[in-house]
């Protein structure tokens, strides 16, 4: 029997994971079968530990179960404990590894695929929920020259800011939090949003300025234009959503089941034409 994967999450109808992971397993030759698990809101455990008691090798973990994924894990990556959230377990004959690689999928994408590197670069990454906490640890490893972290609610930036501080071995690096109201002035090399307001059709209350010369507005979520990437198009800057970052998150967990890294670029390709 191929070996099993699944993605669990409260709703999972729509994720796109089966479909990535089928033609990351067709492309390297890899037997494996990789499912669709919808939880109940409280029985993400008990679903979890049901799929690993039957065999299953791993699962990958979507909203909202990222943090209770993160308690399920007997051991956590550097990325999950920073992050405090686990998108990736693998189920190992010594307990549950626990993994995050959001963070390396964005700085993949950046990286990789849109010829964008953090490195040395001004960033401006909006929000401060938890998807700002799967990237952060990721970005800051990149060593970019700066990262402002704003949020409407100010509270929550800087309660990030101060838990990467403790965490980090960068100190050198200024990493500060903002109210939007405050960027007045300010520009970025790269602008990520990592709110959810795109979801409702907003976007955060963003300066025009913020965008330097050549920049790039990377919007997290993907399937959708949110009005941040035509905000950013409308200011004379690249701009893009995270169906990158979801397909290079994807590989990494690839890698860490089967320590086979496959191609992206071709599936993302294929997600685009879809
Ligand atoms: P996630 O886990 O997906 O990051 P979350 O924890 O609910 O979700 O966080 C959502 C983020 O989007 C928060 O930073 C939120 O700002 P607040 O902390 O001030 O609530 C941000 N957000 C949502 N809608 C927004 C909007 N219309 N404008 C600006 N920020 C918004």
């Amino acid at each position: 029997m191929s070996d099993q994967y699944a993605v669990i999450g409260n709703p999972v109808e729509h994720s796109l994971s089966p479909a990535i992971h089928a033609e990351f397993a067709r492309a390297t030759g890899q037997d494996i079968a990789y499912g669709r698990m919808l939880a109940p809101l409280d029985g993400f455990a008990t679903a979890a530990l049901r799929f690993r008691d039957a065999g299953g090798k791993g699962l990958n973990v979507t909203l909202p179960f990222k943090q209770e994924a993160w308690r399920l894990a007997d051991t956590r990556s550097d990325y999950a404990l920073a992050a405090g959230a686990v998108n990736t377990l693998k189920f190992e004959a010594g307990g549950i590894a626990g993994h995050n690689t959001d963070g390396v999928g964005l700085a993949r994408d950046l990286k990789d695929n849109l010829g964008c590197p953090v490195r040395g670069r001004r960033v401006l990454l909006m929000g401060a929920g938890g998807a700002s906490y799967g990237v952060m640890e990721a970005l800051l490893r990149e060593l970019p020259r700066s990262v402002v972290v704003a949020n409407r609610t100010l509270d929550k930036a800087i309660a990030l800011v101060a838990n990467f501080e403790k965490l980090h071995k960068f100190a050198a690096l200024g990493v500060i939090a903002r109210p939007y109201d405050a960027l007045a002035g300010s520009s970025f090399d790269i602008v990520v949003n990592a709110t959810s307001a795109g979801l409702a059709g907003g976007m955060p209350p963003l300066p025009r300025e913020v965008f330097a010369p050549g920049a790039l507005g990377y919007d997290m979520v993907y399937g959708r234009r949110t009005p941040f990437m035509t905000f950013a198009t409308e200011c004379g800057a690249r701009s893009t959503d995270g169906l990158g970052m979801l397909v290079e998150q994807a590989a990494e967990s690839f890698f860490i089941w089967r320590g086979v890294r496959p191609a992206t670029r071709p599936v993302i390709a294929m997600l685009r034409k879809a």
